[in-house]
């Protein structure tokens, strides 16, 4: 027997939604499916759409329409009065939106394996104003902000809105069994007769000081504590969920038996500060929680371009309290926890005694002792916490990395890249593997030729292949010519977040590389028998963000090998003997 929920918080607007059509509907709307216009859901749209579908995002039963869009970015409501701060929309390219007939169409929503998940019944179709709305919800539109940069830069230019009807929810294969869907989580709730629960969002790692706040927070309110992580998307450079959850799991022993509930929501994340404490906390009180825990800088999406936040650190508290009846669920406000060295215990920062010597450690530089393979002192963390994320961050000489070479024809970055993988062999510890351009020119691109258009796919396929040698714990040594900057930056950013990255420029002068000619190229290029020769009839932008720059005039091979050696071994990429901290 399903317990009664009676005595739960009701959800917002009143009613649950459940947007998952009954079994012989879908039987139906499958069948049809085959009529409709078929729209591949982003990643974002899908982690909307299953909180649409399983009431996370109740009252709404549908991507909004241009009035709700309109009126909850001017007002932060819906049409019918209801507080909602977040425009949750459907973006789609022009092309495919000029197909639609509002008030007719059906599209078949289907995830990035094409399985059908819904069906929208087209209500709506516009070109939004994107600044207009990144101003009036994020209160700017700079870029800087991840929430604003997916509006104006991510995002397609064309809105659509309408009703849904769910058939099938997005799958998942992780962690399933603490995967709660609205209607679960209540009906756990009242199963433990949990009828105070104060609900803690999070997309980060928890600490001491974490388990501190949630743990007081509970105990000012008598609440129930749902620690309830944002594993959707989040931040970019955020740490990874899996890595997050483990670190989750490992931490409820920490807290009195029986009194706390882990489960994961699938919420694409704005970083929309104050607008998106209101909106996490309705998620939260659809999902069965009293009470909602909003710290320093909730969401926060860091600074602007002239390091100054896009947020106060009690923005979202402040907006918060004034929607208090409104949002219907009570706000925990909390201040930020530090360590008073002297006592042994953490507090708010607001109850520090005078002179007392307080301590406290950044994500960042968490980060930076990861990588460096620093002391993480106990009381920061616990230590099967730091064990945890140790396994995922190894020190830098633990972790992958890429060496990219760039530089003109006959510059030397060959002979270099040879000289370097033979020292890391010598070493030994990782797996090393050199992308020559020459070779890749075999073995990859053997269609293409030198054009610009060629020479970016070129370039682009060594980056995904070094980025998963890097992700994968080893060394790729890439030497191509790559002669533009904007493909070197984009092959940095492939692989930066997967571990090392050093771009090393061949700066040999083109009157030398033209001398040696080891090829004879030079000399064709010159007659007029290779066209678009770098440096000679083809451009070769030099890069201003090389870590190393090496000429090869007066050096060795293994000279400038060493040069690389040695920035390697002062960013900590190579350890004792290539394996020890
Ligand atoms: S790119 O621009 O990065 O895609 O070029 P890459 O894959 O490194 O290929 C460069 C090698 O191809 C030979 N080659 C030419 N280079 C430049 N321009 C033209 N038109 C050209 N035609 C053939 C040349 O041998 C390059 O090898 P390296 O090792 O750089 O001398």
């Amino acid at each position: 027997m399903i317990p009664s929920t009676s005595h739960l918080i009701p959800p917002h607007g009143g009613k649950l939604v459940n947007l998952v059509a009954e079994p012989e509907r879908i039987h139906e709307l499958k069948a049809h499916s085959c009529e409709w216009p078929s729209w591949d859901l982003t990643g974002r749209q899908v982690c909307d759409l299953e909180l649409l579908m399983t009431g996370g995002f109740s009252p709404l039963t549908g991507f909004m329409n241009q009035g709700d869009y309109e009126s909850v970015c001017q007002k932060m409501r819906l049409e019918s009065g209801v507080l909602w701060p977040m425009p949750i929309t459907l973006d789609v390219k022009e092309e495919f939106a000029k197909t639609l007939k509002p008030g007719s169409s059906k599209i078949a929503l289907r995830d990035p394996e094409g399985v059908m998940l819904a069906v929208l019944h087209v209500e709506d179709v516009w070109q939004p104003d994107r600044e207009d709305e990144a101003q009036a919800v994020f209160g700017s539109t700079s870029a800087a902000h991840p929430g604003v940069d997916y509006v104006l830069n991510k995002s397609y230019p064309w809105y659509v809105g309408g009703r849904i009807e769910g058939t099938q929810a997005p799958s998942h294969y992780d962690f399933r069994a603490l995967r709660l869907t609205p209607a679960e989580l209540r009906s756990e709730f009242s199963r433990l007769g949990w009828r105070r629960v104060v609900a803690f969002q999070t997309r980060n790692p928890m600490h001491r000081a974490h388990v501190e706040l949630t743990f007081r927070a509970a105990k000012q309110v008598e609440a129930n504590l749902l620690i309830h992580p944002s594993v959707g998307m989040t931040k970019p450079g955020d740490v990874d969920y899996f890595t997050r959850v483990r670190c989750y799991q490992l931490l409820l022993s920490k807290f009195p038996q029986g009194t706390v509930k882990l489960s994961l929501l699938p919420l694409a994340m704005r970083m929309g500060g104050p607008r998106e404490a209101i909106w996490h906390a309705l998620i939260r009180k659809n999902h069965g929680a009293t009470h909602f825990i909003v710290g320093r800088d909730h969401a926060g999406p860091g600074k602007d371009t002239n390091g100054k936040p896009f947020y106060g650190p009690y923005e979202a508290q402040e907006l918060f309290k004034k929607h208090e009846a409104d949002i219907g669920v009570t706000m925990v406000p909390f201040n930020m926890m530090v360590y008073l060295e002297d006592q042994g215990y953490y507090v708010p920062d607001s109850e520090v005694p005078n002179g007392s010597r307080v301590l406290n450690i950044s994500g960042t530089e968490l980060r930076e002792r990861l990588n460096e393979g620093r002391d993480i002192p106990g009381w920061f963390t616990y230590p099967e916490v730091v064990q945890e994320l140790r396994r995922s961050f190894p020190p830098r000489h633990k972790q992958g990395l890429t060496i990219f070479f760039t530089g003109l024809s006959g510059s030397g970055k060959s002979t270099i890249a040879n000289v370097l993988m033979t020292k890391f062999l010598e070493m030994g510890g990782r797996p090393v593997t050199i992308l020559d351009g020459d070779l890749v020119r075999k073995h990859l691109s053997s269609e293409l030729g030198f054009s610009k258009e060629h020479r970016d796919i070129n370039i682009r396929r060594i980056g995904y292949v070094a980025s998963e040698i890097t992700k994968n714990g080893g060394i790729a040594i890439c030497a191509p010519i790559a002669p533009y900057d904007t493909l070197r930056k984009q092959v940095r950013s492939m692989v930066a977040p997967v571990g090392g990255f050093i771009l090393v420029h061949v700066a040999t002068p083109i009157e030398t590389c033209e001398q040696r000619d080891r090829k004879g190229l030079y000399a064709k290029a010159r007659a007029g028998i290779i066209k678009e020769f770098t440096g000679i009839s083809d451009p070769y932008e030099e890069p201003k963000d090389a870590e190393v720059a090496i000429n090869t005039t007066d050096l060795t091979p293994e000279e400038a090998a060493q040069e690389i050696l040695l920035h390697l071994e002062r960013e900590g990429f190579i350890g004792v003997n290539g394996d020890h901290a």
